[in-house]
């Protein structure tokens, strides 16, 4: 594989429950680089050209709702497979499903409020990079 970048964001569940730390702790330690790191609270405009592919989805609404319901922590990673290396340690969307050892498997139990959101592939981490860090 290759050296890569990701987007990485601590969803509003994430950050009231005070899993910040905890989720730049574990990708500290697994030997990534953090490079840019803001917190905001995403408005609805920048949310929805996030989320643009979920679009017409039942749950899309729900989802704009939940992401804008207060700050995130919005992150740039990078290394070595940086973007399946940070899935991985995510663990799969819904987080009744996802393995111990991973975040969403250690602390969630809600397919929406799932902590964290990370690219699926190194073109949508180049996407989402370009939208939360514009300038
Ligand atoms: P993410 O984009 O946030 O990293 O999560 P993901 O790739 O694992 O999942 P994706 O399919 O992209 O879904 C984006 C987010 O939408 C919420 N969701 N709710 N059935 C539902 O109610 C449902 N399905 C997905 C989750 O917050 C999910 O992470
Ligand atoms: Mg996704």
């Amino acid at each position: 594989m290759a050296h890569q970048k990701t987007f990485i964001m601590v969803k509003p569940d994430g950050v009231r429950r005070r899993l910040v730390g905890e989720v730049i702790a574990r990708f500290e330690a697994k030997g990534l680089t953090l490079d840019r790191l803001e917190m905001v609270t995403p408005d609805e405009e920048t949310a929805a050209v996030h989320y643009a592919e979920h679009r017409g989805k039942d749950f899309y609404f729900g989802l704009v709702d939940f992401v804008t319901s207060g700050p995130v922590v919005v992150m740039q990673w990078s290394g070595e497979s940086a973007v399946s290396v940070a899935r991985l340690m995510m663990g799969t969307t819904d987080p009744a499903a996802a393995l111990p050892g991973t975040i969403r498997g250690d602390y969630g139990l809600d397919i929406q409020q799932n902590i964290v959101h990370g690219s699926d592939s190194p073109e949508s981490a180049e996407r989402e990079l370009g939208i939360w860090f514009a300038s």
